[in-house]
């Protein structure tokens, strides 16, 4: 059964049970605590181990809990949602501390005449919306998912989609923050440090990893409330060459573009601002972060497993263009009022239109009856006139089971959900048509195995101003974010892997590209020096603030490129290639005899990928 993503949801059964999250952090007594991600595996799949962990709840008790660490001499990291891909939130070595804001949340204090908000570290941006918004005030951008902690978002430089203004960035809207450092025993081995705008150093705190100082309060600047109003239009995708990206990243202050390449189309979401008083009730509740069936998101999932497993892409290439048609005409997410899409534009408050979730709480969310994507099961056919099936409460899709159904987030690592490699990107906007054709290229040279990009979306395209943020990006730039299957078993290639393993490359090493911090294989941090704003500038601010390194980790000394460390951010060894551990060097580091050998790139030759040939081919080199 193929049944893919982007799936009509007709709606939460009322009576369906929660599956709950386990919880990122989990301690076992004297054995010591370990930290997961959200998927629960780590990129190089070992867990991620501290001696104990702390739940500060007030300022007094965060000084505490640094001052600790820092008598004891121990490592320590601030976790906040955890919902980072890479290792950030790992203390160094196997007996530090965490330090969770998982109750440091009770701060969000609106100063209506400065149109600012300061809140603690760990108040999630979900509270932070609805509360500003009471005051008629907003964060124009932010990330999709509101399930992030407020330190956690701008310690990897989260962000939205749009060059306007400040841009997109939310660490780009931090005008104030305390953190608490390390320090003497003569002045209580910790300290609390406030920056405020004036401050230079507010360049590097206000996006450090985590590595400056635990996080206490931030500052936000606000703006009064304005709606954004949205309308999804599906083009060739022609549209993207020349300076087509970057004329609509100018011309539509939140727009975003979902790229299929095997289709040769995209999803344009043209989101732009309009005034607080035009009429519109509309919201974006994204439908893969809101709540979702097990039967539904592990049948998902044994579909990708099953197309892996047969290298048949056929049925999902089959459908891509009905999948984007189908987005495009359902919402895809977007909805009206209420429950229900209507049509474009979908004109809502900024703060409904910019952030969802749902599925990370045992109450019910707000119930999602629109058409929130696209059932891939090739025998339901869409009604291809009106769409009117995607409000019809009574549709019967094959996956939907009744009452005692169980719900939960697509990634929830305790069932066999979302396992997926995260590639995020972002390249000057300068090179981007450059990208792009590279990209087209390697598309047209094999076009088959880009349609199971199209599974999660195709590749997103989102937009990042300019930042003052020592370790973000000095100019605009372009975000390329690609989601794909990743094996249960380290040692089972990806189908087509090399594919993808190009695009990475060419994104990061042609281009020059800047990963997002908190996304990403380890490859693609390599000298980040040469891709931030003033890394230098950071690592004096680090010296300065925790001089002991005792808020760093070995993953972290990799990513900031220190150079007193033996190893890179690659780790060499055999099928290191395969889970984006290491560029491949030689044969061992792909899978040979499951027929995988290292290989120069197709589109760049300097990539060196891991691709599939058959024993004639290969020995024919
Ligand atoms: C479903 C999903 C959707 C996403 N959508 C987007 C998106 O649209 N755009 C985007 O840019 N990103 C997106 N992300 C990535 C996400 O925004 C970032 O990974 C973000 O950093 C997660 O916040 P968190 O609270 O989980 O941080 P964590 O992962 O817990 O921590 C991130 C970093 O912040 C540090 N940190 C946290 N709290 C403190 C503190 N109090 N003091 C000092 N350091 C601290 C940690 O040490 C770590 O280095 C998404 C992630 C998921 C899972
Ligand atoms: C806790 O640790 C003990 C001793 O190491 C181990 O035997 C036990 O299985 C662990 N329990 C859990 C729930 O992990
Ligand atoms: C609110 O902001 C104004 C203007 O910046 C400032 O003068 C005032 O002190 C702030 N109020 C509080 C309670 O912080």
């Amino acid at each position: 059964m193929y049944c893919l993503l982007w799936l009509v949801i007709v709606g939460h059964a009322a009576a369906a049970a929660y599956l709950p999250l386990p919880p990122a952090i989990q301690c076992n007594g004297s054995s010591g605590c370990t930290v997961e991600n959200y998927q629960g595996i780590w990129v190089d799949r070992k867990p991620c181990k501290a001696a104990q962990a702390l739940y500060p709840t007030s300022e007094v008790e965060l000084f505490n809990a640094v001052a600790l660490a820092s008598r004891t001499g121990s490592k320590v990291k601030v976790v906040g949602s955890s919902h980072s891909y890479n290792k950030l939130v790992c203390p160094g070595g196997d007996d530090g501390i965490i330090i969770s804001t998982q109750h440091l949340n009770s701060l969000i204090h609106v100063n209506v005449s400065s149109l600012t908000v300061t809140t603690h570290a760990g108040v999630q941006l979900r509270d932070l919306v609805e509360r500003i918004a009471e005051f008629g005030l907003t964060l124009p951008h932010s990330p999709v998912w509101h399930g992030v902690s407020m330190a956690g978002m701008i310690s990897t430089g989260a962000h939205g989609s749009g060059l306007w203004h400040r841009g997109s960035s939310t660490h780009d809207y931090v005008v104030g923050m305390r953190l608490i450092t390390p320090a003497d025993e003569e002045e209580g081995f910790a300290k609390i440090i406030d920056l405020s705008e004036q401050d230079e150093d507010l360049n590097a705190a206000k996006l450090s990893l985590g590595v400056l100082g635990a996080i206490s309060q931030v500052t936000f600047q606000l703006e009064p409330m304005f709606k954004r109003s949205a309308s999804l239009e599906v083009e060739e995708d022609t549209h993207l060459d020349g300076d087509g990206i970057v004329k609509f990243a100018k011309e539509h202050e939140f727009g975003e573009i979902w790229w299929y390449p095997f289709s040769g189309k995209a999803l344009f979401k043209v989101i732009d601002r309009v005034d607080a008083d035009t009429v519109g009730d509309g919201a974006n509740n994204m439908v893969i972060l809101d709540r979702l069936g097990v039967d539904l998101i592990e049948s998902l999932r044994r579909g990708s497993e099953t197309a892996e497993e047969s290298g048949n892409l056929g049925v999902l290439c089959q459908e891509e263009t009905k999948m984007m048609n189908l987005r495009q005409r359902s919402g895809d997410g977007f909805v009206n009022s209420g429950k229900t899409f209507t049509g474009y534009p979908v004109v809502g408050l900024n703060h409904r239109m910019q952030t969802s979730g749902g599925c990370e709480k045992e109450e019910e969310s707000l119930p999602v009856i629109t058409p929130t994507g696209i059932d891939f099961n090739p025998s339901h056919e869409p009604d291809k006139d009106t769409g009117s099936e995607f409000v019809d409460q009574d549709a019967h899709l094959p996956w939907q089971t009744t009452d005692d159904k169980l719900e939960t987030c697509m990634w929830n690592p305790t069932i066999n959900g979302l396992f997926v490699f995260d590639t995020a990107i972002s390249v000057p906007i300068s090179r981007a048509a450059d990208a792009v054709a590279d990209i087209k290229r390697l598309r047209d040279m094999n076009p088959e195995p880009m349609c199971s990009l199209g599974y999660i979306g195709g590749i997103w395209i989102r937009f990042l101003a300019a930042s003052s943020a020592y370790l973000a990006g000095s100019t605009e730039s372009i975000m390329f974010e690609l989601v794909y299957y990743r094996a249960r078993d380290p040692f089972t290639p990806r189908l087509h892997q090399d594919l993808f393993e190009e695009i990475e490359q060419i994104l990061v090493n042609k281009y020059g590209g800047r990963p997002h911090w908190g996304k990403n294989r380890d490859l693609a941090f390599a000298n980040m020096r040469a891709r931030t704003v003033a890394m230098e500038k950071f690592l004096d601010v680090r010296q300065r603030f925790d001089p002991s390194g005792l808020l760093s980790s070995e993953w972290s000394d990799a990513i900031l490129g220190i150079q007193s460390l033996p190893r890179g951010v690659q780790t060499f060894q055999d099928h290191c290639a395969l889970e984006g551990l290491c560029v491949c060097k030689d044969d061992s580091h792909c899978h040979p005899t499951k027929g995988y050998f290292c290989r120069p790139g197709l589109a760049y030759e300097e990539a060196r990928v891991c691709r599939y040939e058959t024993r004639e081919s290969s020995s024919s080199k």
